[in-house]
């Protein structure tokens, strides 16, 4: 582990992250969706220090990067023709694909699991990241385990800064939210994390009904409750219980965040409204740089004020249970 602060720069230091990659080490870069912190897939000691860096149980499976659909076969097995339409489809792009694992990948990358999740990402740096190294890269989002996924690469800096030699820059993440995660390896294909890409263009391209496990029994952290969470206390509240909680929280002197697509008078320095738009694809983008904004402040509570229950709001809403899990008012 080193002491110093991780060298952020652009395009200008793909050779070198290919070097540092090569030789084990760990490169955050860009995706569409959020930052990554990228290991050598091949390399168990360099995928093992991605757990390391990120304070991860090393039974939770990493997603790996590719660069081609070609590079599929040399992954996974039993490739099924779904997996080839949506690849076709939605590649480079933000869907991930969990595949029986080809026999070859060390056990390291899929938390000792038989299947394996793949996806190429549809950023620029990222493609010409992995183009230039050749092979497959594990990554996780670039954040603490447990912590708000980074959607800039100063949000990563503050993450894990002090523990990685070279952030890739590529500016603000277009999608913000993690990738949808469909589980191709069982009878039906299985959304395992909802994302920018839905159930329904997944099943229009397929042309099979895709359903969401009620329990998730393979081991994947982005389905336990309390990921994704900020450390000030979050609640997750319809709009009267929101102004029942800011009453009693103003009687308490809290200090109190919220996180809203509606006005809210913002109240002698002690109510911070985090305005949001009132497009899910746009609430998307700016909510994890919402969150840490309001985390920042050191406030005693944020009230997140619930969005509507439809299937365009799915993958938000999932983040917004996910980062409330924990707390009370
Ligand atoms: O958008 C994304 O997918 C980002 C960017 C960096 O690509 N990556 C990301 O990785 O969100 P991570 O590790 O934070 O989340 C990956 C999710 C986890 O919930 C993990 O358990 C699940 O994918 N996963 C990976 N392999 C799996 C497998 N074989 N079976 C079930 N779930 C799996
Ligand atoms: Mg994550």
């Amino acid at each position: 582990m080193m002491a110093e602060q991780a060298r952020v720069a652009g395009e200008e230091a793909l050779g070198d992250a290919v070097d540092i990659l090569k030789r084990g080490g760990l490169v955050a870069f860009p995706t569409e969706t959020v930052y990554g912190l990228g290991a050598d897939a091949c390399n168990p000691a360099a995928v093992r220090r991605i757990f390391a860096v990120k304070q991860r149980p090393t039974n939770h499976p990493l997603i790996v990067h590719l660069a081609a659909a070609s590079q599929l076969t040399q992954w996974a097995q039993a490739i099924p023709d779904v997996a080839w339409q949506l690849a076709e489809q939605f590649w480079p792009g933000p869907l991930a694909m969990i595949l029986p694992r080809h026999p070859d990948v060390p056990l390291a990358v899929t938390g000792g699991q038989q299947t394996i999740a793949l996806r190429i990402p549809d950023n620029p740096l990222a493609l010409a990241l992995l183009r230039q190294f050749g092979g497959g890269i594990a990554a996780p989002s670039a954040n603490r385990f447990n912590h708000v996924s980074p959607t800039q690469a100063a949000h990563v800096l503050s993450e894990i800064g002090d523990r990685i030699e070279l952030i890739l820059d590529g500016g603000n993440c277009r999608v913000g939210l993690e990738s949808t995660i469909v589980n191709l390896s069982g009878r039906e294909p299985q959304i395992l994390r909802p994302g920018h890409i839905t159930a329904e263009q997944i099943a229009d391209v397929i042309g099979q009904k895709v359903c969401f496990p009620s329990r998730v029994e393979t081991r994947a952290p982005g389905t336990l409750a309390l990921h994704y969470a900020p450390e000030t206390p979050s609640v997750l509240c319809t709009q009267s219980e929101l102004l029942h909680h800011l009453e009693q929280c103003l009687a308490e002197k809290r200090r109190v965040g919220i996180l809203s697509c509606r006005d809210y008078p913002q109240d002698e320095g002690r109510v911070y409204l985090q305005k949001m738009p009132d497009d899910p694809v746009a609430y998307a983008h700016d909510l994890y740089v919402a969150l840490r904004q309001l985390d920042q402040l050191g406030l005693d509570t944020i009230l997140v004020d619930a969005v509507p229950d439809d299937e365009n709001w799915l993958a938000v809403n999932d983040r917004l249970r996910k980062a409330t899990a924990a707390a009370r008012v």
